[in-house]
């Protein structure tokens, strides 16, 4: 299951301080795309702003045909639109088991959940081995690949994932991105990645977009980003 999302003139900040000055962007249906930038570049308050964990001041948010400009993130979860936050998305003093089952809370359908529960720990057989284990004693890779399961209970059609990747092993890096990859490609999942490990993310990106200063400064394929003179030129 997978569906567009698109962004027209999205502005978002604090106050007076606008930190998403402006931002046209697709991701196609059915694709990956990367959203990279440097540290305060604004991709965290663009995609918070697009699940609605905040109120954009102007611009327009279509997942598909359907505005939801400003919506909530219940009914975004409920509509197949699911977010795992930039520092792990997990409930620390509950089971992994716990964490899986409340991120199922909005499926109206509970017949659906065991099966989605074994496909995760199918992906992420950690979470399997450790599923009475409190998520708050696990690794920081082992609560990513947690976050990532939550996030998964609702079968999204879209996904946004920001920095899943922040302080890993590089082996973990690695397990995390090809995870995002077999979600795309198992699930059919539309998935926005913001990163800043640029090297092991571009291989799994089909659309890259660069932001700086809450602007976007590139808009393309991929690949000429792993150009390292090319990137530096353009952070
Ligand atoms: N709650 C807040 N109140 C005020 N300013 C904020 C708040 N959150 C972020 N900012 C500011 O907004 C700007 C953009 O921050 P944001 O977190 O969106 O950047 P980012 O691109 O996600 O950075 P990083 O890669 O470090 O996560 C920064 O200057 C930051 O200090
Ligand atoms: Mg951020």
């Amino acid at each position: 299951m997978s569906v567009s999302l698109s962004v027209a003139g999205l502005v978002a900040g604090y106050g007076k301080k606008r930190v998403v000055d402006g931002i046209d962007l697709t991701v196609d249906k059915g694709s990956i795309l990367l959203l990279l930038g440097h540290n305060g570049a604004g991709k965290t308050t663009f995609v918070r702003a697009l699940f609605g964990l905040m109120k954009p001041e102007a611009g327009t948010v279509r997942l598909g045909e359907q505005e939801i400009t400003g919506r909530s993130p219940a009914r975004n979860v409920a509509d197949g639109f699911a977010f795992v936050p930039q520092g792990h998305g997990v409930f620390r003093t509950l089971s992994v088991a716990d964490n899986l089952e409340l991120g199922g809370f909005a499926v109206h359908d509970r017949s659906l959940l065991p099966e989605r529960r074994e496909r995760i720990f199918a992906m992420f057989p950690i979470l399997a081995e450790r599923r009475a284990q409190l998520a708050g004693t696990m690794s920081g890779g082992q609560q990513q690949m947690l976050a990532i399961g939550i996030a998964l209970m609702h079968a999204p059609r879209f996904l946004v994932l920001d920095e899943p990747s922040i302080g890993l092993a590089p082996n973990l890096v690695d397990k995390v991105m090809q995870s995002v990859a077999q979600i795309n490609r198992e699930m059919g999942t539309t998935i926005l990645i913001v990163e800043q490990n640029v090297k092991a993310s571009l291989p799994i990106a089909h659309h890259a977009v660069v932001f700086k200063t809450g602007r976007k400064i590139y808009d393309g394929a991929p690949e000429p980003l792993s150009d390292h003179q090319r990137l530096m030129e353009l952070f």
